[in-house]
């Protein structure tokens, strides 16, 4: 028998249920209530695991009571939102994908890893793989965005950051065998699944979706992310066709363990089990804990659902104890694979090498830089020249606090660079004027003076505008995506100002989701989506706006021109009717165009590049087949720039209608100015199967349309066929 096997022998029926209960500390608030007594119950083995408890010191004192006073001397585990970041903040998820650097989505999970671990965290609530479409749902700012592809990429990386070297192979052939060590910490793939499609982007809503999209937009990137060994996934809170996640034997038993395999440990998400009740598909407790236990659900955050209903679900014949033990010897096996049960203080190591945080702030600065995307450039506006005076105007000119975004960890609340600090850094102080103009919300107009007058003596404007890290994440819908508060009538007041002085403005928006400001991109000479960038938000922004670095991060997400277009997404379905200008019964709106503001992988530069020569070879290929598509690319300008090719399909023809454009990777090129280059991507033919009628993957013979291009603007796509046998 093995170690765990003979500890489980040992336990009573409170001390297994315990070993399924995790509680949480005060240190962050990241849900509605609140444990009590967390350190009796950790003492009499009641909790087996912590929530939202960090600091090594902390940890160690409350480890010491469960390894030295709690009976059976069985170390906690302790998990943290460790989203983007510990202390040092990256760019918000949304942000660093849209970076679109696959090694950069590693390397700063890993250093998050790193950071976290010294301060006695084991476990992250993260990566975050709810495919969204909806930028009303404030957790789009989490997330990979509207695709999946892109979701499973990014899965694969973050598994590879928090949990191990990359490379490294466990028994099972998986990435993260050496969770033991010190610097790793375990990943929890979430919210599975079909989070993103809550009703009409509201906040925690019923999803009700066919179960061909689950399969094909919002499964792939668990099943990625179980491939890559990840240590744990949590269902999401919501329901799927009235089925909630959390009792969803199906999908958590189903696929998720049967299916893809998963042998790890599930974490339900805070009162989750509890919350089965408010659903409607438990009359009390004890049929809430069965539900999730059968559905597969190990271990129960918060909701004390397990520890209060599970005896009484046992005495009701609801549940076996040999399913319990189940659940505790996966829990078991986690710490194990940990390292606790050798060292529970392990990742308890305290502070770092300051070489350690310099290098880690230099990531950060980098991550915020290449998370920028230009998305209008007018003139030669950018990069600023040597020797401007700057305007700096704007409630988030000046708001080191926000630039964390929304999961801020144990980041320190004025340890971010705002604009204003790295501006004046970056030009000399005496280059920067500045004046808020108004707050982030609020109908206080009486700083528009001050804004306007501060632009008189300025070369450029620059103009920080959007909203405040809480209005996205978590319980943060928003049904209009328009500036909040007076921010458009500052807006318009300075541009209406610049104008008559003949002054560029440059403004630069700050938010979780896109914002729908189609009158912003009409009258700025550039407008910036910066997201939040995270700790080094200013520098990183400086870097760009003086053109240290050139501006490469691409759109992860359609931009809606009007919130009425929502959900818009580039793989949409063909219509029967497609839109024709010149025919009223065709697909569209009276009153707006169908086309996004700016499409999916839509990112200026300070470089235009040019594609040419898109070839494929072979051109007719059997399933087995790897196609290496080329194309030429050259950088017609002065500047260095970083471009992003992506590659799409399209099957025009089959037994399914086909999105009208697939993503199937993407390839990153650094070019010096009058350079050009080869870029070659490789596509296995079995990445054209889809799912059939029956649901199952299938290879169809016939044509399929290979684009390659900057973003998937269909008009600048260059294409070729390729003919499958
Ligand atoms: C609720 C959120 O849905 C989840 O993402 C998070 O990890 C937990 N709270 C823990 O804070």
């Amino acid at each position: 028998m093995s170690r765990i096997e003979v500890l489980l022998g040992r336990m009573t029926l409170s001390e297994k249920i315990g070993q399924l209960t995790m509680s949480a500390a005060d240190q962050a608030v990241t849900g509605p209530v609140l444990a009590q007594g967390l350190a009796a119950d950790v003492r009499s083995g009641a909790v087996g695991s912590v929530l939202n408890l960090y600091g090594s010191d902390r940890v160690r004192v409350m480890q010491r009571l469960a390894v030295e006073e709690s009976r059976l001397h069985i170390p906690l585990f302790f998990g943290l939102d460790v989203i983007h970041g510990y202390r040092t903040l990256f760019p918000v998820p949304l942000a660093e994908v849209a970076s679109f650097d696959v090694a950069l989505w590693e390397q700063t999970a890993r250093e998050a890893a790193l950071e976290a671990a010294r301060e006695g965290v084991d476990m992250t609530f993260a990566p975050m793989l709810d495919v969204s479409r909806d930028p009303r749902w404030g957790r789009t700012v989490e997330g990979p965005g509207e695709d999946p592809v892109v979701g499973c990429v990014l899965a694969r990386a973050k598994v590879r950051g928090f949990q191990g070297a990359p490379g490294a192979l466990g028994a099972a052939g998986r990435a993260g065998a050496d969770l033991a060590s010190p610097g790793a910490i375990a990943a929890v793939a979430k919210h599975f699944c079909a989070y993103g499609p809550v009703q009409a982007g509201r906040e925690y809503a019923s999803v009700d979706i066919s179960e061909r999209t689950v399969r094909e937009v919002h499964l792939p990137p668990f099943a990625a992310a179980v491939d890559s060994g990840v240590a744990a996934v949590m269902p999401a809170f919501t329901d799927l066709a009235g089925l909630p996640m959390t009792a969803n034997r199906e999908m958590l038993q189903g696929w998720l363990r049967e299916r893809l395999g998963f042998t790890g440990v599930i974490v339900s998400d805070y009162n989750a089990i509890g919350e089965l009740m408010a659903h409607g598909v438990a009359r009390d407790r004890s049929e809430a804990a069965a539900l999730a236990l059968l559905a597969g659900v190990d271990v129960d955050m918060m909701a004390d659902a397990y520890r209060h209903g599970l005896p009484v679900a046992l005495d009701r014949g609801l549940v076996r104890e040999t399913q319990i033990d189940a659940a505790v010897l996966r829990v078991l096996a986690l710490k194990e694979r940990l390292g606790l049960f050798d060292d529970p203080y392990r990742r308890c190591q305290g502070p770092e090498p300051s070489t350690a945080l310099t290098r880690r702030r230099l990531l950060a600065r980098r991550a915020a830089a290449q998370s920028l995307v230009l998305l209008t450039h007018r003139g030669e506006v950018l990069p600023l020249r040597a020797g401007v005076r700057v305007a700096l105007l704007g409630p988030l000119a000046d708001a080191s606090a926000e630039m964390r975004g929304c999961w801020t960890a144990a980041a320190d609340e004025h340890g971010s660079v705002g604009v204003l600090e790295a501006l004046q850094g970056a030009l000399g102080p005496d280059a920067v004027a500045h004046a808020p103009g108004t707050g982030i919300s609020g109908a206080d107009t009486s700083g528009i003076a001050a804004a306007l007058r501060a632009c008189e003596d300025a070369d450029v404007i620059v103009l920080c505008l959007g909203e405040a890290a809480a209005m996205s994440g978590e319980a943060a819908s928003r049904a209009e995506l328009q500036l909040p508060g007076c921010q458009r009538e500052l807006a318009l007041a300075v541009l209406a100002r610049a104008a008559e002085l003949g002054t560029p403005v440059v403004a630069l928006l700050f938010s979780g989701r896109p914002l729908v400001v189609p009158w912003l991109f009409e009258q700025a000479d550039a407008v910036l989506a910066a997201w939040f960038p995270g700790s080094e938000a200013g520098a990183g922004i400086a870097d760009v706006l003086t053109g240290r670095l050139a501006p490469s991060g691409r759109l992860p997400i359609s931009w809606p021109r009007s919130g009425g277009q929502i959900p818009i997404f580039h793989a949409e379905r063909p219509s029967g009717r497609p839109f024709a200008a010149n025919n009223h019964y065709t697909s569209r709106y009276l009153d707006v165009s169908n086309e996004p503001q700016f499409p999916f992988g839509h990112g200026l530069s300070y470089a235009c590049l040019e594609h040419s020569n898109l070839r494929v070879t072979p051109t007719q290929c059997g399933e087995g087949d790897t196609l290496q598509v080329r194309v030429e690319v050259r950088n017609p300008g002065v500047r260095a720039a970083r471009e992003t090719l992506f590659l799409f399909t399209r099957d025009r023809l089959a037994s399914i209608a086909r999105p009208l454009l697939e993503l199937k990777g993407w390839r990153q090129i650094e070019l010096a100015g009058g350079a050009q280059a080869t870029v070659e991507l490789q596509l296995a033919v079995r990445e054209l199967r889809f799912l059939g009628a029956d649901l199952q993957p299938r290879h169809e013979a016939g044509e399929v349309e290979l684009l390659v291009g900057a973003s998937a603007d269909r008009s600048r796509l260059l294409s070729t066929m390729v003919r499958l046998i």
